[in-house]
């Protein structure tokens, strides 16, 4: 069943609420002292903040959406329905945990097509909340966004990120990254792929690319920089899955293609050695 227009305003007046809600107890915690644990490797952190607003919001979406399935950074699926919360309760746990206030909460919903209806991205310290719904618009808390207008990457400023094993080089990503900055590019890592995308939308940066993002990293992200005009695509220009772990570009549209040159060529001509 389609999901018509006045649900869908619900849902995104729901997605900022919940941000909202998540973000105030991240600020209220992170001068703290919280604990810290270990997931995958010694530099893939967890926080009992993560989990405490992974908590906050997984009983709150049950509360307000009791049918619909969720998606969580901490714990998994939860549930099968015929909305998908797809939710990341602390992006930038690494910066959190060195008390950076560099840091975002990433709401979104989708379809049982997985389809994102709505989705919204929140930086507690600057009450900064980007948020879209599908065909009406990305907006910085009232104001309308858009993507920046470059059309050159050497006018570009750009953004990235690194996953946990980094040090493996999944995907060369190491060499993407020497192969921008061969280039002379500013190139910024915040530490948060929500705000990268949110920033990417609201024409702070031009562009982002980075390697192997989870579902809850970009579901809202994506959203909101298509509809502020501009363009996500995989490392390969296809469609990005969204709700699958996929390589991420995303631009002002008119970078694009520039960008994509730059990932494929390094693809063909590595540049960094491997260690054997
Ligand atoms: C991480 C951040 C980071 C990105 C990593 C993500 P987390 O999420 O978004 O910027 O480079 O790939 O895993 O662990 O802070 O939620
Ligand atoms: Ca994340
Ligand atoms: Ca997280």
């Amino acid at each position: 069943m389609a999901i018509q227009s006045p649900e869908i305003q619900e849902l995104w007046h729901s997605c900022q609420h919940l941000a909202r809600g998540a973000g105030r107890l991240l600020r209220d915690h992170l001068n703290t002292h919280f604990r810290v644990e270990y997931k995958s490797n010694r530099f893939d952190l967890v926080t009992d903040v993560d989990k405490r607003s992974e908590a906050y919001l997984v009983e709150s979406i049950r509360r307000l959406y009791p049918d619909a399935g969720i998606l969580g950074e901490e714990g998994g699926t939860y549930q099968q329905g015929s909305l998908l919360w797809i939710i990341d309760p602390l992006d930038g746990t690494v910066n959190f945990a060195h008390h950076l206030p560099i840091f975002s909460v990433s709401v979104a919903v989708a379809d049982q097509n997985g389809n994102v209806l709505a989705g919204a991205i929140y930086q507690p310290m600057l009450e900064e909340l980007f948020s879209a719904a599908r065909g009406k618009g990305a907006f910085l808390n009232e104001t309308p966004l858009h993507v920046s207008d470059t059309d050159s990457l050497d006018r570009s400023l750009l953004v990235t990120g690194f996953p946990y094993n980094v040090a493996e080089n999944p995907n060369r990503c190491i060499d993407q990254f020497v192969a921008f900055l061969q280039k002379g590019l500013p190139i910024r890592r915040l530490g948060s792929a929500a705000l990268d995308l949110a920033y990417v939308a609201a024409g702070r940066f031009d562009g982002f690319w980075e390697v192997e993002l989870n579902p809850w990293d970009v579901a809202a992200g994506i959203l909101i920089v298509e509809e502020a005009g501009g363009i996500v695509t995989t490392y390969e220009g296809e469609p990005h899955p969204v709700i699958q772990p996929s390589s991420l570009v995303a631009s002002n549209g008119k970078i694009h293609a520039q960008m994509l040159e730059v990932i494929q060529r390094v693809k063909v001509q590595p540049l960094v050695q491997q260690e054997p």
